[in-house]
């Protein structure tokens, strides 16, 4: 897909259904398809056991984006990235050995991300830096879709960037992604951007995803 934005629409609030339908709506247009994975311990909310959810990485004409909201992550992780996922995503409130499981992740060949909830300040995870293909900022309490996007995350997507420096790490952003808000994270410098009620409430989903990139990619040429 076209330069360095990405586009990864969340299936939280699509039709859990007829996921594989809701999928191949978007499938032509999106980078990754982001499945959030939810346990009711880490987040009060549980979306899919590990089974399901290989049985969707499987089938996924997309590469999977797992974001995994589950407690004691370490070796999940490593399950999920066995399972095919392209990318896998750790919080780093649940995670006991940092290092240990993302080499464990990019040992099955995925990438490897790291994620700090609303709270978490990113600081204390800069000794990570050399080991990480993606950070992941989030704008909302993870949990639920549809809330309103936090735009006092973007000093800390700001302070994320300037720690990445030139080093090829993605900078992902997750939870009230939409037309209104994705050039206020592009300008704070994300360059992955998490989608998921603006592109499944909207009348034409592989439409949307495109209008989101087009966005993005405008506000970048003109910051
Ligand atoms: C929230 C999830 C998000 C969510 C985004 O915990 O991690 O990926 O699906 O949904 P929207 O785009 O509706 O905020
Ligand atoms: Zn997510």
């Amino acid at each position: 897909m076209s330069g360095h934005i990405r586009i990864t629409p969340s299936i939280l609030n699509a039709d859990f259904s007829r996921l594989d339908q809701e999928i191949a709506k978007i499938a032509s247009v999106s980078d990754f398809i982001h499945l959030d994975v939810m346990d009711n311990i880490f987040v009060p909310n549980f979306t899919f056991d590990f089974s399901t959810a290989s049985k969707i990485i499987a089938s996924s004409p997309v590469p999977i984006d797992a974001h995994l909201m589950v407690a004691d992550v370490d070796q999940i992780a490593i399950d999920y990235a066995e399972a095919g996922a392209a990318s896998v995503t750790i919080h780093a409130e649940a995670t006991t050995n940092i290092s240990a499981t993302l080499k464990g992740i990019k040992s099955h060949g995925a990438r490897a991300a790291l994620a700090v909830k609303p709270g978490t300040a990113i600081e204390g995870y800069e000794e990570f830096v050399g080991e990480i293909d993606m950070f992941l900022i989030m704008t909302v309490e993870p949990g639920f879709g549809g809330q309103k996007f936090m735009e006092s995350m973007m000093e800390k997507v700001r302070r994320t960037r300037e720690m990445i420096g030139s080093r090829p790490i993605w900078l992902q952003v997750d939870g009230g992604i939409s037309l209104e808000t994705i050039e206020i994270a592009v300008e704070a410098g994300a360059d992955t951007f998490v989608a998921g009620s603006a592109v499944f409430k909207a009348e034409d989903p592989a439409q949307m995803v495109i209008a989101l990139r087009e966005r993005a990619l405008s506000s970048k040429l003109h910051p």
